[in-house]
């Protein structure tokens, strides 16, 4: 949002009268008022960058990646009604078993062959999404698996995360909410490496413990509800990422005739290589969710896995969109096993 009329040198001088004592006031009620004044008070300085989030989140759009299993697409629905999102479910092709063999390599000579026809039918809904965005002429997407969950809070939380973006990637245009420069944002994971140089902030719609929960059930301690913002060292899971167009476009190039590993192997070292741009936001925006009775894998469902979840779960989030559009109340579901 470009300012079209110049300041007079009084009401600069007003407005930053206006801002010391709005910084005073932060300074001595800060514990107080928390949220509340100290987003009013940076709003009124940063008015372009402070706008609230739009329902898709201040990317042109949110797409999900999905082959149309109900519960999740269900739970997600619902989950984005409780939250005001905005998606996009763009259909899937419905691939052949030879279509996803030649994907992967399977048998080919030279080929690694390492994926799984389920974890190919997984990276080949992703570049189909990816496909989209070409063809739509998306500037940015959020991308997103359809088991994903959320916070109820997650407007706030991307508004306050969106000015750490634009500083740990040293953005030098302001008017999209999350800059310039950037390719890839790892917003929903299960886990990276935190650095030595981040920014962060107390985020106090961050579960109360600071146990964080690995991908491997294991707990590591994490500063209390900090929410960090940090170049990718070397993120896993890719429950909710965006990409702006011109990612999207070297990604689908670079795998469209096929791949031979995972698609968070790949992302990750792309990331890693300096490829891509990439952004982890830790701990994660987004977490898979896993529903009572179902098997919590898509891949899990092809590649005949038997694990089914006792009880509704998502971790590392504190109030599930999930969870709580279900119950109709601001609800955690944060245990794996059902508390007796
Ligand atoms: C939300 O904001 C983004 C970024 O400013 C914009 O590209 C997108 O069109 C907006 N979406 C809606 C639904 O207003
Ligand atoms: C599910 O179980 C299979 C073995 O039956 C195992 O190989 C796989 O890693 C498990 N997946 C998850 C997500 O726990």
């Amino acid at each position: 949002m470009g300012r079209k009329q110049v300041l007079s040198i009084p009401a600069v001088r007003n407005l930053a009268g206006l801002a010391a004592f709005l910084i005073i006031l932060l300074n001595l009620f800060g514990n107080y008022l928390f949220g509340s004044l100290k987003y009013t008070a940076q709003r009124s300085l940063l008015k372009a960058n402070l706008e609230p989030l739009n329902e898709t989140l201040g990317f042109e759009r949110i797409a999900v990646v999905s082959s149309g299993t109900s519960w999740r697409l269900h739970g997600l629905v619902e989950a984005t009604e409780f939250t005001n999102l905005y998606i996009d479910v763009p259909s899937q092709p419905v691939w052949t078993d030879t279509e996803v063999d030649e994907f992967r390599g399977y048998r080919v000579h030279g080929r690694h062959g390492e994926l799984g026809p389920g974890q190919a039918r997984c990276w080949l809904g992703h570049l189909n999404i990816w496909r989209q965005m070409l063809l739509q002429k998306w500037s940015t997407a959020l991308i997103m698996e359809d088991d994903a969950d959320w916070d109820i809070a997650i407007k706030q939380q991307l508004l306050r995360v969106a000015p750490l973006i634009q500083e740990v990637t040293g953005a030098t245009d302001w008017s999209s909410p999350y800059g310039n420069s950037w390719d890839l944002l790892w917003l929903g994971h299960c886990g990276d490496y935190i650095p030595l140089q981040l920014a962060s902030f107390v985020d106090e719609t961050l579960p109360g413990s600071p146990m964080y929960r690995e991908n491997d059930g294991r707990f590591t301690e994490f500063p209390h509800q900090q929410r960090m913002v940090h170049m990718s060292v070397g993120p896993i899971c890719t429950y909710a990422y965006a990409l702006t167009a011109s990612a999207a476009s070297k990604l689908y190039q670079l795998s469209s005739s096929g791949m031979d590993k995972l698609i968070t192997t790949h992302l990750r070292e792309w990331c890693q290589e300096g490829f891509l741009k990439c952004v982890t936001v830790n701990p994660e925006l987004f977490h898979h969710h896993k529903q009572a009775g179902e098997i919590s894998s898509e891949i899990g469902v092809v590649e005949g896995w038997e694990n089914r979840s006792a009880v509704d779960f998502t971790p590392n989030i504190r109030y599930s969109a999930r969870c709580s559009s279900k119950k109709k109340r601001p609800a955690a579901c944060q245990l794996e096993f059902d508390p007796v």
